[in-house]
């Protein structure tokens, strides 16, 4: 049944329809006050709601009203932990509630194709599958309130240099299986009320008018019924973008372009059946959103700090604990170093700054945990080593235990519109740490930053705690975790590269122009490191705890199958250290060498236990054909090769104990078509093969048998079938070549 505005559709005039198309300022729907159409408000997320205030003439990221600032995107997934995102969306969706907000402009679901890239620190990953299951959560999350999600950028905004002008050249079979891939799941599972599309262009035409993106993908294979608005001017043309489902033009601009839409209409250049579809769409969006106003609704501000801070504490990631350096013992002094100890840095900069309702430091949460002191040791205002801040650290040494640096990116280096260049810290700081180590024995850094950095002194340090930008009570989470309150359970959802050459598109730099050709294709992240077997600083799923785990095979109900086949994996996961933790089991597959080259690791499953000390648990994983498939360029088609599968499972991607190899055989229903132009040794991998090209065989002048038959053998299976024809002298027909693919073709 149609809601009560999305009936008006017919009542309106061409104009008014136009009108709708755009927004009615920065952040509303524009209203028709003729039909008491109202206007609704969105708002930016994702880590929290940025409710610009409403007096504010100008754009701001200041300006807003406060609001819980949760850990950001890559902070939040290192929790690894559906439920944790579904409870965050949830409590970002009683703010928004609150604030009367009807859409929140989140999750932020690009791929992490470079750790430079500016924005990594709003995004989840580097992997589709991770990043999709953890937006579904959010999603679900956000929406059982009533208050709609906005998936963005769709699609290839992976770098901020040049975003709005950047054509992003990505194969088919890249776009599929990683880049769309990300936004995929979440699309189809959590059917999010809005899509943003980006500002780049994908393959030489604008994400805001892309007819393979926004139809074929979007609303075509994955069914998405909801409402696509641009980025905040991200439009090109818009009358191409109604076309092709662009419904709605964000921010408004005083109807600019709305006049292009009437007299494209008028003109015949555009049908009203298209823009029909467009505006049903946005009235629908206000129906939803007017539904599910609550000009009561309120939310519990000190619970959401206490939320924000129990999150933070699922995500951080320890790194390395060298001697059990951690926890640290409360009875012990402990030098804590670095103005981010008392000056948090806890999100990035851009559209998604949150003024906070409250921030707490690590510092202060340290001095209700144990005896500690502050030595502020560099300056975040600058690179330069201040000799005097050095001398007055290195001084007082002798009298801790243990020293805790907090170290980190400085605000500015991390944000919305600009990528960064290296992945260094700044020098006055690994200096520091550098002389610290020298001095004693028992150093551990606590890390602030929304992306991968180089940690150039690893190996002097005992300890490092990867807190990303935790959100505004990250402080007390470090302070939980540093002193053993909370056992850490981060997983990196993206791995550290041991320096910047070795980032997969290095050779292919974000800074060259206006085209950027991702020319490492799937090898995106840890498919390229593990692929080419290249050491990292950290791999992609790697994180310490407290404790310890053991996984192990269960079973698995195939050792051989078809694609068709459902196949069950059971492993035992026990904690077999001291006290409680969370693990995060990880399930991969590495496919066999076919046709394509395929990464060596790819991650189809997760789950995160809670275990008491030496608890077990029997984790289940399923996969199916979806997992087994790669997408196949020259069919068109998901494909699963024939070989052997091997799953792997375990606590990170180079942590992979259990491992189950099945062979996969192609069931009749999985033959792509063959054509004269495909190859013997294809149509060899039909169970029928053989027999039927036998007669072909028998009549070429080859002498396929014995010693010197094997290079002739060789050359055949090479061949294409039309090859055949032409050295059997037209003896094996063409019209015996197409009886040949007819029969092979065939589907059982
Ligand atoms: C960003 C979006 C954001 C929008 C509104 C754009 O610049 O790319 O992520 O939602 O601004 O602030």
């Amino acid at each position: 049944m149609p809601g009560k505005y999305e009936s008006m559709l017919n009542k309106l005039t061409l104009e008014e329809k136009a009108s709708l198309c755009s927004g009615l300022d920065f952040w509303h729907t524009k209203p028709i006050k003729r039909l008491g159409i109202p206007p609704i408000m969105v708002a930016d997320g994702p880590h929290g709601l940025r409710k610009q205030i409403e007096q504010s003439e100008q754009v701001s990221v200041t300006d807003c009203l406060p609001a819980t600032c949760f850990p950001t995107g890559s902070c939040l997934a290192s929790s690894w932990d559906t439920d944790l995102l579904s409870t965050v969306g949830s409590a970002l969706g009683e703010e928004c509630k609150a604030a009367q907000v009807s859409v929140l402009l989140g999750p932020a679901v690009n791929i992490k194709r470079s750790p430079l890239c500016g924005r990594n620190f709003e995004y989840y990953s580097e992997d589709p599958f991770l990043s999709s299951a953890l937006a579904t959560s959010y999603i679900n999350g956000l929406q059982s309130n009533g208050v709609g999600a906005c998936v963005k950028h769709f699609a290839a905004n992976n770098q901020e240099f040049h975003r709005f002008t950047v054509d992003a050249r990505i194969t088919e079979r890249a776009l599929r299986e990683i880049y769309l891939a990300s936004f995929e799941r979440a699309i189809r599972q959590a059917k999010p009320w809005t899509v943003m599309s980006a500002y780049n262009k994908v393959n030489g035409i604008y994400a805001s008018e892309h007819p393979f993106l926004l139809n074929d993908m979007l609303r075509g294979e994955w069914g998405f019924s909801g409402l696509v608005m641009t980025d905040w001017g991200a439009n090109h043309d818009r009358v191409a973008g109604i076309v092709v489902g662009e419904d709605l033009e964000m921010p408004g601009n005083e109807g600019l372009n709305d006049q292009k839409i009437v007299q494209a209409v008028q003109q015949g250049i555009l049908e009203e059946k298209d823009l029909d579809h467009v505006v049903r769409r946005i009235l629908r969006l206000v129906d939803r959103a007017c539904e599910n106003l609550d000009q009561d609704a309120t939310y519990d501000q000190k619970a959401h700090h206490q939320l924000a801070k129990e999150v933070a504490s699922q995500c951080m990631v320890l790194l390395k604990n060298q001697g059990e350096v951690l926890p640290l013992d409360p009875a012990k002094h402990v030098l804590v170093v670095g103005p981010f100890a008392n000056s948090p840095r806890y999100q990035g900069g851009g559209s998604s700054h949150i003024i906070p309702t409250k921030v707490s430091d690590a510092f202060s949460s340290m001095q209700h945990l144990g005896s500690v002191s502050y030595k502020q040791g560099f300056s975040i205002e600058s690179e330069l080593c201040d000799t005097t801040l050095e001398q007055e650290v290195l001084e007082g040494v002798e009298q801790a235990e243990t020293i805790v640096v907090f170290a980190g990116l400085p605000d500015e280096w991390e944000s919305e519109a600009y990528d960064r260049e290296h992945l260094r810290l700044p020098e006055n700081q690994n200096e520091l740490i550098r002389k610290l180590a020298a001095v004693h024995p028992n150093v551990v850094v606590v890390l602030s930053n929304g992306a991968p950095v180089e940690l150039p002194w690893l190996r002097n340090v005992k300890g490092v705690l990867e807190a990303y930008l935790a959100g505004q009570a990250g402080g007390e989470a470090v302070a939980d975790i540093l002193y053993g309150i909370v056992n850490p359970s981060g997983k990196l959802a993206e791995t550290f590269p041991r320096r910047v050459e070795d980032i997969p598109s290095y050779l292919e730099p974000q800074r060259r122009g206006d085209t950027v050709f991702y020319t490492e294709d799937v090898f995106v992240g840890y498919r390229y490191y593990t692929s080419r077997k290249m050491p990292v600083l950290f791999p992609f799923g790697f994180g310490l705890s407290y404790t310890r785990f053991s996984i192990e095979m269960l079973s698995c109900s195939h050792s051989a199958c078809t694609e068709r086949d459902v196949v069950t994996v059971q492993v035992r996961v026990k904690n077999c250290g001291d006290c409680e933790g969370r693990e995060v089991v990880q399930i991969y597959i590495t496919p066999p060498r076919g046709k394509v080259s395929n990464p060596c690791l790819q991650l189809r499953g997760f789950q995160k236990v809670s275990l008491k000390q030496g608890a077990t648990e029997i984790i289940t994983f399923v996969l199916d054909r979806n997992d087994f498939s790669y997408f196949d360029e020259e069919l068109k088609q998901w494909v699963v090769e024939e070989g052997d599968f091997h799953i792997r499972i375990g606590n990170s991607s180079d942590n992979l104990s259990v491992s189950h190899k099945i062979s996969m055989h192609q069931s009749s229903e999985n033959i792509a078509l063959f054509t004269l132009d495909s190859m013997v040794s294809q149509l060899l991998t039909h169970p029928k093969g053989k027999a039927l090209l036998q007669p072909a065989f028998d009549l070429l002048p080859f002498d396929l048998t014995g010693e010197s038959g094997k290079m002739m053998w060789e050359m055949v299976k090479a061949m294409p079938v039309r090859h055949l024809v032409t050295w059997s002298h037209g003896e094996f027909s063409e019209s015996m070549a197409g009886e040949l693919l007819e029969a092979l073709n065939t589907r059982v």
